[in-house]
């Protein structure tokens, strides 16, 4: 169905960028932990003759569209307490990665405490809770919170693209994503890939009853993940890759509505009984966590946008290994980038 209505969906999808209907979200508040690098993720150097920042590919991306529309498409950066200072100069000393300084909003997401395998709550210092970041969910409520929501009517925007920061084959305001859309009368679009493996990492994207839903990885049972349907494939198998697109108006209706919170195992800096601070090399806890995939059910409506893995699917959550350093490189090697 994408293949055959391309053209119309890219008109359309193009017609909404040029008219500024569309801005982009980047959730980039996470820390990264798998990853073990100190500071952003985005800011992660992937380059090997020359420095390739995560942020400074996905802005060479989203910078594509740019030119192909002919407009500045409105981007907003949700960050976090615990990397705001250090993401806000890093985009300033790249000098907004040829995006105007102007049309860069950064905002901060809430945190939350976490706790050991016993419920107690880990300390910073030692009368002070050690808080995280409280996941992804809360992206649109920090957003409003933050005033931006003026900003985005100001400017006449009605569609949100959000994005993670660790996929570097991310496609942002890709016209014929946002296109078909539109054009299907849905709240809100997420693109997904076929799983490679009824373990893939990837939230998946299933039906409710009648509601659209999206369970993660963690959460699905393993005879959930082997179901097979009718035609023999993967009763689970579109995964979600974390690029979705919002209807606006739909979010402001939802805003206050309840999401549920995750609980997800994590390494967790702190101080010990002893005072001394301590920074994990494994999981040692618990933390609280919202997710923006529970957006979805909420909204109402959802297209499954299907895109092709080894194009737009380069995700970077470990050093080595799956989902990794080395094998985004690989991806990017094979679309053509140079590193
Ligand atoms: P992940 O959960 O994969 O990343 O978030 P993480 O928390 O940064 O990494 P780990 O699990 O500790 O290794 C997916 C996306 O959501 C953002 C991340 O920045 C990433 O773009 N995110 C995650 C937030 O913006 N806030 C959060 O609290 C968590």
């Amino acid at each position: 169905e994408i293949q055959r209505r391309k053209a119309e969906f890219e008109t359309v999808g193009m017609e909404a960028v040029k008219s500024g209907k569309v801005a982009a979200v980047l959730l980039a508040g996470g820390m990264g932990t798998r990853l073990g690098v100190d500071g952003p993720k985005g800011a992660y150097d992937i380059g090997l003759t020359k420095p390739l920042y995560i942020f400074e590919q996905q802005m060479k991306n989203l910078l594509e569209v740019v030119k192909e529309c002919g407009v500045i498409v409105p981007l907003y950066i949700m960050t976090s307490d615990k990397n705001h200072e250090q993401t806000t100069s890093f985009w300033k000393e790249h000098d907004y990665f040829g995006y105007p300084e102007t049309e860069v909003k950064f905002f901060k997401q809430d945190m939350a405490p976490a706790v050991d395998y016993n419920g107690k709550i880990y300390l910073e210092r030692k009368d002070t809770p050690a808080l995280s970041p409280n996941g992804n969910g809360g992206w649109f409520a920090s957003l409003k919170r933050a005033g931006l929501c003026e900003d985005l009517k100001e400017k006449g925007v009605e569609w949100l693209n959000i994005y993670a920061v660790d996929n570097v084959l991310q496609r942002i305001a890709d016209p014929v994503f946002v296109g078909a859309t539109i054009a299907s009368g849905v709240n809100c679009g997420a693109k997904v890939i076929t799983k490679n493996n009824p373990y893939e990492k990837v939230g998946v994207l299933c039906l409710d009853g009648e509601q659209p839903d999206i369970i993660e990885y963690y959460e699905l049972t393993d005879e959930m993940a082997n179901e097979k349907d009718a035609d023999g494939n993967l009763a689970y198998g579109f995964g979600a890759i974390m690029n979705y697109l919002f209807r606006l108006s739909k979010l402001e209706e939802i805003v206050d509505k309840r999401i549920p919170v995750h609980i997800v195992e994590k390494k967790i800096e702190c101080v010990g009984e002893d005072g001394v601070a301590r920074k994990p090399e494994k999981e040692n806890g618990k933390k609280f966590e919202t997710l923006a995939v529970d957006l979805i059910k909420p909204m109402g409506s959802v297209l499954p946008f299907e895109v092709v893995r080894e194009k737009e699917f380069a995700p970077i959550k470990n050093k080595t290994g799956v989902d990794s350093v080395e094998s985004a490189r690989e991806l990017l090697k094979q679309n053509g980038v140079q590193l």
